[in-house]
């Protein structure tokens, strides 16, 4: 899993979530960051598919975060847009735990950080041509050592 992608079409970038699904575990955090369209909703369809969670991963923006059980590990998915601050999102009540999910956030740089120890920040990006580019960014050992060197 490099660190540096170019994403020329939606399903390279379903493949880069599938990839991150790959190494994630219970408890992790995914941060991602983007503009509006930059493909945040579709890397995070491609760690459900990838964690085999039974259902379509749609946007949640009017919902806040959803819940899809019944893969490998829960996938938290969370749209923070209009959320001015997140204390924990286990105060949502949702019907998983953040400590035996994997959590993945759109739009949550600034709000959710503080809710693990360590996370990994996915920098999605639109270019002028209109293809995606992602660096991921990596904050703590354990997600460090799941990335080759920079
Ligand atoms: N390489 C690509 N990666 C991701 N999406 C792409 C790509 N090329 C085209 N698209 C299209 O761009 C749109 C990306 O939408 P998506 O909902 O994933 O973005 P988002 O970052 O979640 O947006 P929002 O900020 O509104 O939540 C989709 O319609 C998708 O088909
Ligand atoms: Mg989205």
């Amino acid at each position: 899993m490099n660190r540096t992608h170019v994403l020329p079409t939606v399903d390279d970038t379903r493949a880069l979530g599938a990839g991150l699904a790959a190494l994630a575990r219970p408890g992790d955090l995914i941060v991602l960051v983007g503009p509006l369209g930059a493909g945040k909703t579709a890397l995070t369809q491609g760690i459900g598919a990838a964690l085999g969670v039974g259902e379509p991963v749609t946007s949640p923006t009017f919902v806040i975060a959803r819940v899809h059980s019944g893969g490998r590990v829960p996938l938290v998915h969370v749209d923070a847009y209009r959320l001015g601050s997140m204390a924990d999102v286990d105060d949502l009540d949702l019907d998983a735990t953040t400590t035996e999910s994997v959590t993945v956030v759109e739009w949550g740089q600034g709000l959710v950080e503080q809710l693990a120890d360590e996370h990994l920040e996915v920098r999605l990006d639109r270019r002028d041509d209109d293809v995606r580019t992602a660096e991921l960014v990596p904050h703590g050992p354990g997600w460090e050592r799941r990335l080759p060197p920079p």
